[in-house]
């Protein structure tokens, strides 16, 4: 049933590429339009919407904060992305022309589902991304769009963050498109690059080796910390979280920028700091920051672990250990660049003899709040 992997983890880490494509099947219309799967809300609806909140917990949060940045970028209304827990609680504004978009993977999030319930109490109209056909939050929602990964058996959360990305986008792009920000050819573009993406993550999964024996090498380590910029961040707290919730390791995700602001001072000689390096083309500035906060990091004694877009030979210079991964426009990076965090995080928690699939404390569904 683990069909031939040594855990569930790795099984549903090496099926990203498929629950990429699976998600993606179906959804661009002859016309070069986006479908959705359930949408009860009309086109002007989705056209009324001035404001954007997405809710979640744990790693669909993190999915949740990479898409703040596509959609910001694509269809240019704010989008605010707030943990479930917190969101009820301080009274946020809503009414009929705010969009709330709760992910979740299961559907069943108590955290999530409250958050949900909240937002309809005020007017405001759910959008739910969900890999549960029919569990209770998308049931509740007024739309769903289904992300088509197959049951995920391991606590840790893999294929559903790399499709629930794949869903934000589309939904984005959709967004983006009815309101009349992207022509359909422009739409058709990214759509063109997400497809491409489950063949370059193949690629990249069939060079994971090096990354086993990084894993074996880190497994003593007290701290491992990780950073990242723009959509890198988020990426950064997904691998310190996989560590966390799998290794039983203390590890922290920053905004590299913040470093200079306190936590720089938690490096010493050797600490690991694992660094999500932006694509040189695009936004050239973004990674050269990046780049300076590795140096920075590396003069204080930090043994470097950096993820860089392959052909950025510059890199090499700063990382103790260098995982190239396929050029992806920016925006959708994350999903490349979250893939080795996922591995590490397996890998380390396996070297240390811990159960992967069903980490201490940890249930795959949260039905409490
Ligand atoms: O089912 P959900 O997406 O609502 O679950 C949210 C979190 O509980 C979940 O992502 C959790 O953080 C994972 N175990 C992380 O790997």
């Amino acid at each position: 049933e683990k069909g031939g992997h040594d855990y569930f983890m790795l099984k549903e880490i090496a099926e990203q590429p498929q629950a990429i494509a699976d998600t993606l099947l179906g959804r661009l219309s002859d016309r070069g339009e986006i479908v959705l799967d359930e949408v009860r809300l009309t086109d002007q609806d989705l056209r009324d919407v001035d404001k954007i909140f997405i809710v979640a917990c744990g790693t669909s949060y993190h999915a949740g904060m990479v898409a703040k940045y596509a959609i910001e970028h694509w269809v240019r209304i704010p989008c605010e992305v707030e943990l479930a827990s917190e969101f009820r609680y301080r009274d946020p504004i809503l009414d009929r022309s705010t969009l709330v978009v709760a992910i979740s993977q299961s559907g069943e999030s108590m955290d999530t589902l409250m958050a949900l319930r909240h937002a309809k109490e005020q007017k405001a109209r759910v959008l739910a991304i969900c890999n549960t056909n029919g569990s209770t939050i998308p049931r509740e929602s007024d739309a769903v769009l289904y992300t088509h990964g197959g049951p995920e058996v391991a606590v840790a959360s893999t294929k559903a963050f790399l499709t629930q990305l794949v869903a934000c986008y589309l939904i984005g792009l959709h967004l983006a498109q009815i309101r009349g920000v992207m022509y359909a050819d422009e739409v058709a573009a990214v759509v063109e690059k997400l497809q491409q993406t489950p063949d370059s993550l193949r690629t990249l999964l069939g060079r994971m080796e090096e990354v086993r024996e990084l894993a074996r090498d880190l497994k003593t380590a007290s701290t491992v910390l990780f950073i990242g910029r723009h959509v890198g961040f988020p990426v950064a707290l997904e691998g310190a979280l996989k560590l966390k919730e799998l290794a039983y390791m203390h590890a922290e995700g920053f905004a590299a920028g913040e470093l200079k602001h306190g936590p720089i001072a938690l490096i010493d000689e050797g600490t690991p700091v694992v660094c999500v390096v932006p694509s040189p083309a695009g936004r050239g500035v973004m990674r050269d920051k990046v780049v300076s906060n590795i140096q920075e990091v590396r003069a204080r004694g930090a043994r470097t672990i950096v993820i860089a877009e392959e052909g950025d030979e510059d890199v090499r210079a700063y990382a103790d250990h260098l995982i190239p991964v396929p050029a992806t426009p920016t925006l959708l990076a994350p999903l490349m660049t979250t893939v080795p965090l996922q591995v590490l995080a397996c890998e380390i928690a396996a070297a240390r003899g811990h159960d992967v699939d069903q980490p201490r404390n940890l249930a795959k569904s949260v039905t409490v709040e």
